[in-house]
């Protein structure tokens, strides 16, 4: 599929139902195949659903970017400001102050095409002028697409962290990426 009018902007509160809606679709794809599907349910309808889009595009720790085609909603981050709190995520990582990209997901139609590399570009440069040395992510050891994608963007894996989805534990690997001096 050939982007027409390819753009990333900051989605406001009228995007939050096709933010949750993007969410659904791409959420399952980064969970492990032993995931229940009803954890992942429960997850998208507690955790993903429109009215915490709204909340998310309301907090000022936090920051949005979304990638259209058009009127299209194809792929969204999110940026959560401030040194993580968990002690074993900080032990993790080696640079501070740093940013947790929270989010990240692209449409199935746009996988493969570059349009995750252009919506991740964009994100460490919203990172980048926040003032942080790092950005830093937790992703499923068992998604090896996005493991690939972002050590391709210069991420590092530094540890592991656990994640609940339901009664299951789910191991993430914390990955790091120093951010250019400015
Ligand atoms: C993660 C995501 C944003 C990456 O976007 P993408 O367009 O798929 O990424 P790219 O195609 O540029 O890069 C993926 C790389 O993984 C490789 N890859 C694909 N499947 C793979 C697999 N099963 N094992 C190992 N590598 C794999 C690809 O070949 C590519 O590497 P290459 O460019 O060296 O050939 C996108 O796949 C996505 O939104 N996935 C669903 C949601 C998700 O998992 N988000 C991350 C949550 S932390």
């Amino acid at each position: 599929m050939n982007p027409v009018n390819l753009h990333i902007d900051r989605p406001t509160a009228d995007d939050a139902d096709r933010l949750a809606d993007l969410a659904a679709i791409t959420f399952p794809l980064a969970c492990p195949a032993s995931s229940q599907p009803d954890d992942i349910a429960h997850h998208i309808a507690t955790e993903l659903s429109a009215g915490k889009f709204r909340e998310h595009l309301a907090d000022p720790t936090k920051t949005l970017l979304c990638l259209r085609d058009g009127d299209r909603l194809d792929g969204f981050s999110m940026l959560i400001h401030g040194d993580p709190t968990d002690a074993g995520v900080r032990s993790a990582l080696s640079r501070f102050p740093t940013i947790e990209v929270s989010k990240f997901y692209v449409h199935p139609d746009h996988h493969g095409q570059g349009q995750a590399s252009t919506l991740m570009q964009a994100t460490l440069e919203a990172a980048a002028q926040t003032g942080v040395q790092a950005a830093w992510l937790g992703t499923n050891n068992e998604n090896l697409r996005a493991i690939r994608f972002y050590e391709k963007h210069g991420f590092t894996r530094v540890g592991v962290k656990t994640f609940r989805l339901g009664a299951g534990v789910e191991h993430d690997f914390i990955l790091e990426l120093t951010l250019p001096e400015r």
